[in-house]
């Protein structure tokens, strides 16, 4: 379902703002449009407001002129008034109804307009995660985790802050044009004037900024990226920082980064307001001319006045109004990266729909085979794997060796389902897993038997418990299981000695415990899931002779029908195997009983 990718869209804001339009919720839509009413009736309450000026400073100075007015005379005799000298306090009431009803407006408008950003933010801040954390194990391993990061902390909040400051836009370019219409009722040489000086000024000044703001743009996104994946690669490594003092190399590499990044925001917040001094100067140096043409060839002062007074404040509502149409436009334009950034994830394939169709329920009771499986990662020209074939039967265990590098692990990513074989396919009990439309949902129910432990365990950073029974919320834990797990992972007397026992948190990434404890809690998750396949990849490596014996007793007394996949440098490991396999060039070289291969 994959549509046309954002990469390939010119980067231009229409473009941009019309394809996310079409990733937003129907309901979000809808919003909008109820939002855009707002926006108009704050509009028109303006121009009210900006029309019962002209009336109310004639009342104060010349209530007769007025009243000579046919217009107004009709709607004064209309609402019951019957003499001039009677409208002073009628017209004070409608001046002040019509400011506080666009006072109203407006704020309804910016408050609606912030509530709507956030319910957009949020929408694309949660589907941008899942698509990501759906995407298949390939995509992850062609990936930095700093991009994700990234999306969500930055470059989320800057397109929530375009999409608000595209509604400002919008609502302030209504504003301006009504305002724009209104002044050129009131007096067209006037106000045309007042635009063709104001909308060239404006024009002019954002087709020289247009591509600074876009360069910045582009450099503030590649380099919060980057500067994202320095702290976290410095942070990840702190204990080689501070034993190699390779501090300077990093601050170096932050500075970098930082020091333009900083510049060229100050760039685009500059570029984006200066425009609002020169031209206010300008407006008033404007105003100060008409007032003197006017004045010089108008016989009356006193009808010049209001007039002057109503072009005067509706320049004065009309600039901070095209103001912010301008500096919102150029904060969208410095911004556009970030929002391109989101839909290029977006525009990604949403594997999401396929996982919420569950998985087709698969029976293993036979035998897993591999045939013909050859294997290469992205943008490798060498294959890992050429052509391999092996069968392993139900309930049998499987040791593997081979030289570090091999391909060992990779190797059982493929039974996994983890990594899809380039050529061949992975059966189980003669079903094809990787043929069909519904491949992806035959593979995750294969995954849902396997319970694997990899060679460096991943531990969150909650209570041993949750590490063992992961992925399940407390509430759900089954203690009897967790306690199985835990005695049969040789945890026992660790946990025992702790004072909070198996509800001690762990640390980031597990930074409480020892290598050996990491993977006794990586065994214990595995026993925890009760599967119906156990990988073990060096999972005892980081342990003593005695305890790993003991693990193993345990491993090899659980139930006939478990199947077993060892991967082991330590040969004492596999020697109550079945079979063991040895893997080297791409190939299976060696396979036979643990004494044949091993020794
Ligand atoms: N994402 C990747 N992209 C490219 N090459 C990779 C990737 N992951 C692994 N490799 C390469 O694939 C080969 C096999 O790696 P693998 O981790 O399967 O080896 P192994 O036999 O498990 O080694 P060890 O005993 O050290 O764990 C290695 O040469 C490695 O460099
Ligand atoms: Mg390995």
């Amino acid at each position: 379902m994959t549509t046309r990718n954002v990469e390939n869209i010119d980067i231009n804001l229409p473009n941009l703002i019309y394809a996310l339009w079409k990733k937003l919720k129907e309901q979000r839509k809808m919003q909008i449009i109820f939002l855009f009413c707002f926006v108009l009736a704050s509009a028109f309450s303006e121009v009210f407001s900006l029309g019962s000026v002209l009336p109310f400073l004639y009342v104060l100075i010349n209530p007769i002129g007025l009243w000579n007015l046919t217009f107004f005379r009709n709607i004064f005799i209309f609402l019951g008034i019957n003499n001039p000298n009677y409208l002073l306090l009628p017209m004070t009431v409608i001046f002040c109804l019509c400011i506080v009803f666009a006072a109203f407006f407006r704020l309804v408008t910016i408050w609606l307009n912030c509530r709507l950003s956030a319910a957009i933010g949020s929408d694309l801040s949660c589907e941008v995660f899942t698509r990501t954390i759906f995407q298949p194990y390939k995509y992850h391993l062609e990936r930095n985790s700093s991009e994700l990061i990234a999306a969500i902390n930055i470059h989320i909040p800057q397109s929530i802050y375009s999409i608000n400051l595209f509604f400002k836009l919008i609502s302030n370019a209504i504003i301006a044009s009504s305002i724009i219409i209104a002044l050129l009722i009131i007096n067209l040489k006037i106000a045309l004037s007042l635009i063709i000086v104001f909308g060239f000024a404006y024009l002019l000044i954002s087709i020289f900024i247009k591509n600074k703001l876009a360069a910045n743009s582009l450099f503030a996104v590649n380099a919060t990226q980057n500067q994202l994946s320095i702290i976290q690669e410095s942070l990840g490594g702190i204990r080689d920082l501070i034993i190699d003092q390779n501090f300077n190399y990093y601050i170096k590499k932050f500075i970098k980064y930082d020091k333009p990044l900083r510049i060229r925001d100050l760039q685009n917040e500059f570029l984006g307001s200066f425009p609002k001094y020169a031209l206010e100067a300008l407006g008033m140096i404007l105003i100060a001319v008409l007032g003197f043409l006017i004045k010089s060839l108008s016989p009356s002062t006193v009808n010049a006045i209001p007039l002057l007074g109503t072009i005067a404040l509706g320049a004065q509502r009309l600039l901070p109004s095209l103001q912010q149409v301008f500096t919102s436009w150029s904060a969208i334009k410095a911004k556009q990266e970030n929002l391109k950034k989101i839909l290029d994830i977006l525009d990604r394939q949403n594997y999401n729909k396929n996982f919420n169709l569950g998985y087709s329920e698969i029976s293993f009771n036979k035998e897993l085979r591999l045939s013909s499986i050859s294997f290469k990662h992205l943008n490798q020209k060498k294959s890992i794997f050429e052509n391999i074939h092996l069968t392993i039967n139900k309930g049998e265990c499987l040791g593997i060796i081979g030289t570090t590098g091999s391909g060992k692990s990779t190797f059982i990513d493929i039974v996994m389902g983890l990594l899809i074989g380039s050529q061949g396919y992975l059966k189980i009990d003669g079903l094809n897993l990787y043929s069909g439309k519904d491949s992806s949902r035959k593979i995750r129910a294969w995954m849902s038997k396997i319970a694997h432990v990899p060679q460096s365990i991943f531990l969150s950073d909650s209570t041993i418990a949750e590490n063992i029974a992961f992925g399940i919320e407390l509430n759900n834990i089954d203690y009897r299981k967790l306690k199985n797990a835990i005695e049969a992972a040789q945890l026992n007397d660790f946990i025992e000695s702790l004072p909070n026992k198996y509800n001690t948190f762990v640390g980031e990434r597990g930074v409480k415990l020892s290598g050996g404890q990491r993977q006794r809690i990586g065994i214990a998750r595995a026993f925890y899931k009760n599967p119906q396949i156990l990988i073990l990849d060096e999972a005892t490596s980081a342990l003593d002779i005695r305890t790993e014996r003991k693990i193993m007793e345990k491993v090899n007394c659980l139930s006939k029908d478990l199947t077993i996949i060892i991967i082991a440098h330590r040969h004492s490991t596999l020697k109550n195997c079945d079979r063991v396999i040895e893997i080297n060039g791409g190939k299976i070289i060696k396979e036979g009983l643990p004494k044949d291969v091993l020794y």
